[in-house]
């Protein structure tokens, strides 16, 4: 009997710490946000400009991609007309304006700005694109957010090694300084580069992302610390050359999933995953003393020492560079879509390739069908992952002023998003509870603002609050239902939940 209350209990509590924050946050109508707390929605250069070779643009690792494999995207399109942003770009603020966003944030193309990937030449053309864009949105009192890498690279520099490349620390530091030149009397917010590990494990350790290397375990995590050795020189650069003049901020967008134990026996092998999947970039920057996590350093390099490599596979920062990339991010960026389960056991032994970052993990992860909205979701939907993400970031790193860059829900289509809707209520709900508990949370973005080219998944998969019809020549961008509760959501300030969008107007509709 004693037995059965115990593990009755146990299960009870299981539950209870894990699970419910759910019924918390999705119980109170009405909820305000901090004043000062800002919005905005997100895109990124090739998947919404098009315009792929024109005015002196240069081909980056995506149209080199897609243009010699096509088919490594799973409707076999690619970038080059996208939502011709390029010569669209005023219907995109015009969407924002009616929206009412406080930011809008968008990447630039390196190759657009400088075709031969250096500075010896900057290509007017695509300088006065990005002024056209910022110009107008600053007209209607929009501040625009630039992402200076958002993953697409200039096609001569991969062909030198990348990412891998030790040099690509000053390359990417020549880029940044340009930037900063070049637009940085208007724009105050500058993201280096966008989710190192997307970069790092999908682009070189698999096939997920161009350049499609699958070098795991190995080009992976060189990556990994020239992608952070090269966010420092951007942020140092700024820090010394530009910051007493132009007085903004530099920061990093790091992508954290939630990795939540499947058992009271995984809390280990969770703590681990959080560690390698997305604590392997963000302890260089936010631990006090800097560097990759002990777990992981310890891990890899007695793994690779028993695997034969005659030093660890993940390169170790000399004790100047774990100094130089410390203390470099003004904001913690956090893009987080999602949340798993994770599990370690015997299965694990063989389970994945040998090298491999999750060989090195020892973890296998996997989503609950529960977790789903409905049959047409590809985002799983766990609000209180993104609480336990929040608070973990508030306790582990000295509740740094947060900037949430990406959250946002994908389906294959519809304007009635009401999947995408409760996604959304749900989520912000969520980081509002972290946020009475202290998290010094400051702004969220919506990813995305429009559908575009998902990269592996093509036109496929839609992320936007606006859906966009692909067929048209105009590229006509229409709001759907989310648009509508995300413009109640701004112009109140607040979240509340039994709010029907249906008879908001989008005035600026009319006439397209
Ligand atoms: C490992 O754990 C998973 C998830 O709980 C389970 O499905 C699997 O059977 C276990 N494998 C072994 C070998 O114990």
């Amino acid at each position: 009997m004693r037995g059965a209350y115990g593990l009755f209990f146990l299960i009870v509590c299981l539950l209870c710490l894990s699970e419910s924050h759910e019924i918390k946050s999705s119980r109170q109508d009405v909820r305000k946000f901090p004043d000062g707390f800002r919005f905005g929605t997100s895109t990124a250069s090739y998947q919404i400009e098009g315009a792929w070779d024109e005015d002196g643009k240069t081909p980056n690792i995506w149209d080199h991609m897609t243009h010699n494999e096509p088919c490594v995207i799973k409707d076999c399109s690619n970038g080059d007309v996208a939502l011709d942003s390029y010569h669209l770009y005023k219907r995109d603020v015009e969407i924002l304006r009616e929206l009412g966003v406080d930011y809008y944030r968008f990447s630039l193309s390196w190759t657009r700005i400088m075709p031969n990937s250096f500075p010896d030449k900057i290509n007017e053309a695509g300088v006065q694109y990005y002024n056209n864009l910022i110009n107008e949105l600053l007209k209607y009192n929009i501040e625009p957010m630039i992402t200076l890498y958002h993953w697409d690279l200039p096609q001569k520099l991969q062909e030198l090694g990348g990412w891998t490349n030790p040099h690509i620390v000053d390359w990417f530091g020549d880029y940044a300084r340009q930037a900063y030149r070049l637009f940085g009397d208007r724009v105050k917010s500058w993201m280096t580069v966008n989710e190192p590990y997307q970069i790092c494990n999908h682009g070189y350790g698999d096939v997920l992302k161009a350049p499609i290397l699958n070098m795991k375990g190995v080009a992976d995590y060189m990556c990994a610390k020239y992608v952070l050795l090269a966010h420092a020189r951007a942020y140092h650069i700024y820090d010394e050359e530009f910051r007493a003049s132009q007085g903004g901020n530099v920061f990093i967008a790091f992508s954290a999933q939630w990795y939540e134990p499947e058992s009271e026996n995984d809390i280990v092998a969770a703590q681990d995953c959080n560690q390698f999947l997305w604590g392997l970039y963000v302890h260089p920057i936010y631990a006090e003393n800097g560097d990759y996590p002990p777990v992981v350093k310890q891990r890899v390099a007695a793994k690779s020492a028993a695997q034969g490599y005659p030093r660890s596979r993940l390169i170790e920062f000399t004790p100047e560079e774990i100094q130089y990339v410390r203390g470099t991010s003004d904001f913690f960026g956090l893009n987080h879509y999602t949340t798993y389960s994770v599990y370690r056991n015997e299965s694990v032994q063989g389970y994945y390739e040998i090298p491999s970052l999750y060989d090195d993990a020892e973890v296998i992860l996997y989503q609950k069908t529960e977790w789903s909205l409905g049959e047409t979701d590809l985002v799983k939907t766990v609000p209180w992952g993104f609480y336990n993400l929040l608070k973990q970031i508030r306790e582990d790193y000295n509740n740094p002023p947060v900037y949430i860059i990406e959250n946002g829900f994908a389906s294959q289509g519809g304007l009635m998003d009401d999947d995408r809707v409760q996604y959304i209520r749900n989520y912000m709900s969520a980081m509002l509870d972290a946020m009475q508990e202290g998290s010094d949370i400051r702004a969220y973005s919506i990813w995305s603002l429009v559908d575009n080219f998902e990269w592996m998944k093509g036109y496929t998969q839609r992320f936007g609050i606006y859906e966009v019809d692909y067929e048209a020549p105009e590229r006509t961008r229409t709001a759907r239902k989310s648009a509508r509760v995300y413009k109640e959501i701004m112009r109140t300030r607040s979240l509340d939940f039994s709010f029907d969008p249906s008879d908001i107007t989008m005035p600026l509709d009319e006439g397209h």
